[in-house]
């Protein structure tokens, strides 16, 4: 059968070709999944939902118990209650969900270059236009004179990510505020994918549950509780939007995993615990990596404020695609700039969600590399 012309128009995703390129013994630091082990509690809860008989299907906004339960925890970022959460099927079907339930074709969709892989497909599969805008230069922070010059009155929803995969950058006061303005000003919706809400190392996360009427807000327990093969995600939005967003979601899957589900309803109690211990841990992995990429002539990157990502600059003549190639050659996976997008050229993006063993030594790999392609 041929494949749809919609899917045709659409890459393989640049992370999965570095890995189908791997060697066994590589050090990889491509994977954007966190290496610790999830709360004690989800486990336990996930186990003995199962063991309890909930297997079947459920509501297709999520178990109200779970709804409510989420309410309360991410309502220390705005006002919310159970009829603002859908528990979802994980992030990306989150943000499928969207696409599918409010872009049409001839609808622009402004996302952020480099930004997310999903961002730019799920619009074209929706029939949407994708225009990517521009971050600024070293902080990664939204362009918002770019944002203002590419809103059109075809714009229907700008992207945002913060804390941001591939950059790390975390979004500040006057940015944010600025996207606020112009979401509200030109009636276009902010989708806000704050996923890696809960890595921030320095200041503070900003997010837009604040401010529903303008903003729908896309987040995961993947990356949360390390978590990433329970597939489940949830969306907050303004009640009026939960109509169509659980008719969309009936349609994709029905209903969500259950056991998963009631792993997290038991380990959101202890959730500030445990991303505390977190936190602590990927920053000291931060300084390490910060501090490697620094020593690297030829590199440079400011400290990334969040996420688990380091995106640092090379000066060397030749494209990300192919340092990332010789870098390969040499033992160590990362992923190029170009891979989330053009505004990507000149970048690699390398996970620090390894352990500091692997991230040293995968910085001895970089750091050779560099010395070796600088002199040739
Ligand atoms: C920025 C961002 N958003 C969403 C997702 C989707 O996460 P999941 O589908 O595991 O919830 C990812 C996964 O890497 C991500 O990096």
């Amino acid at each position: 059968m041929k494949v749809s012309h919609r899917l045709e128009s659409i890459p393989v995703s640049g992370i999965r070709k570095m890995f189908d390129l791997a060697g066994p013994d590589s050090i990889n630091l491509g994977l954007g999944e966190p290496d610790l082990a999830p709360p004690e509690a989800a486990i336990e809860g996930m186990a003995h939902a199962a063991k309890t008989g909930k297997n079947k299907y459920g509501p297709t906004a999520g178990t109200p118990a779970v709804r409510a339960a989420v309410a309360e925890w991410f309502s220390r970022f705005g006002d919310m209650n159970a009829g603002n959460i859908m528990m979802a099927p994980s992030g990306s079907t989150a943000l499928l969900e969207i696409a599918q339930a409010f872009i049409d074709p001839g609808d622009e969709v402004l996302v952020p270059d480099p930004g997310f892989v999903m961002y730019d497909p799920l619009a074209r599969l929706a029939g949407g236009t994708p225009v990517g805008y521009g971050l600024t230069e070293g902080d990664f922070q939204p362009d918002v004179e770019d944002i203002k010059a590419r809103v059109t009155d075809k714009t229907k929803i700008i992207v945002v990510n913060s804390p941001s995969n591939p950059t790390g950058g975390v979004l500040d006061e006057a940015p944010y505020k600025a996207l606020s303005d112009i979401a509200a000003d030109h009636d276009v919706a902010i989708v806000s994918d704050e996923v890696y809400f809960c890595y921030v190392y320095e200041g503070r996360h900003r997010s837009f549950m604040s401010n529903l009427d303008n903003a729908i807000v896309v987040n995961s327990f993947s990356k949360m509780m390390a978590v990433t093969g329970w597939r489940l995600g949830f969306i907050c939005a303004d009640e009026n939007l939960m109509p169509d967003l659980i008719k969309m979601q009936y349609h994709v899957c029905a209903s969500v995993n259950m056991p998963s589900e009631y792993g997290i309803l038991n380990a959101l109690p202890c959730l500030d615990e445990y991303l505390k211990n977190s936190c602590e841990i990927f920053k000291k992995r931060r300084d390490l990596i910060s501090a490697r990429i620094g020593e690297i002539k030829g590199m440079s990157m400011s400290p990334p404020r969040g996420a688990f990502y380091a995106f640092p600059s090379f000066d060397l003549e030749m494209s990300s695609v192919e340092l990332a190639g010789e870098l390969l050659k040499d033992g160590l996976i990362c992923t190029p700039g170009t891979a989330f997008g053009a505004g990507g050229e000149g970048h690699l993006r390398f996970s620090y969600a390894a352990d500091e063993t692997k991230i040293n030594a995968g910085m001895d790999i970089l750091e050779s590399a560099v010395k070796r392609l600088r002199r040739s």
